[in-house]
């Protein structure tokens, strides 16, 4: 059932030790009239969703898995900025209490090097609930906190612990994050809060200016420069060509650029994809693995 704490910061705080998918128990308690600032917290769960319709698993114990019902007065084209404030509220968490500062990578991962540490999914609530001036949204993030890589995640993801060799008490790190979070959604409030946040994403995103590949839904695949952030939270895309692409769904991979004998730089084969914590097969299904 669920255990209700209500901390400082008007976040209310249910717990559970195991549950489906802390995105579905928010969504479910917002339909029957939960308000903003509902926080639902697992150490486990059995059925986390990621990005793009995708898997995202832990080890039980290991991660933070936790889902905040909002309903920012916002337009449905900003509404990314309810994942951008998340993974800037987690990013500061990890380094007051870890030490170490993950990037983020558009639109929602946060890397330690080039491993996804944690990641971010927000679900707008469909068909819409009553109970609120604006669109509940529910913003859910697992991060990979304690333990070794996840298994099956072929280097491509890592935990808090294993990256700053410092032990992390999650409920530090939920703490720590709550109290970095509440300042924003009160800033994304008044009426420079959502330029000022997406100006400070666009500050810390670590995908702006990088050579990335796109890979859409249709398996079409491109590599381009990642030169801006539309306001409505799309990756703008600029090809060798000089074209432009602004990206909303898609999988993008930050390149590297190696230089081999004749000096001139060329992009390595892709990793095996996966979003961040565990698991594994490409497609289908998908599983972003969180922690
Ligand atoms: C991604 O990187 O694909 C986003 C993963 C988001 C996972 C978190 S874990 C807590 C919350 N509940 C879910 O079912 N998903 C999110």
């Amino acid at each position: 059932m669920g255990r209700v704490t209500v901390p400082p910061a008007g976040f209310a705080v249910v717990r559970f030790d195991g549950i489906d998918s802390t995105n579905r128990e928010v969504a479910e308690r917002a339909r029957t009239g939960a308000p903003a600032g509902l926080v639902v917290v697992a150490d486990h769960q059995t059925a986390g969703r990621g990005r793009l319709g995708r898997s995202w698993s832990d080890e039980p114990g290991s991660s933070l898995l936790v889902s905040i019902l909002l309903r920012p007065e916002l337009e449905a084209s900003a509404l990314f900025v309810a994942t951008a404030v998340v993974a800037l509220a987690l990013s500061d968490a990890c380094h007051a209490c870890a030490g170490v500062r993950p990037a983020l990578k558009w639109p929602n991962d946060l890397l330690l090097g080039d491993r996804k540490v944690a990641g971010v999914l927000s679900e707008v609530l469909w068909p819409p609930v009553s109970g609120g001036p604006g669109p509940a949204v529910v913003v859910g993030t697992g991060c990979n906190v304690t333990g070794g890589p996840p298994p099956g995640t072929a280097g491509t993801a890592t935990t808090l612990e294993a990256a700053s060799g410092r032990r992390v008490e999650r409920d530090e790190l939920l703490d720590a994050f709550l109290a970095g979070l509440a300042p924003r959604l009160v800033q994304l409030g008044s009426r420079d809060g959502l330029p000022a946040q997406l100006g400070e994403y666009r500050r810390r995103c670590a995908t702006l200016g990088r050579r990335v590949a796109v890979e859409w839904p249709d398996g079409r695949k491109e590599v381009g420069l990642a030169t801006g952030l539309a306001d409505d939270g799309r990756l703008v895309v600029t090809a060798d060509d000089g074209s432009c692409r602004a990206v909303a769904a898609a999988d993008v991979t930050h390149l590297h650029l190696l230089a081999p004998p004749d000096g001139r730089p060329e992009e390595p084969a892709r990793p095996p994809r996966r979003s961040a914590g565990s698991t594994p097969p490409a497609r289908p299904p998908r599983r972003t693995g969180g922690g």
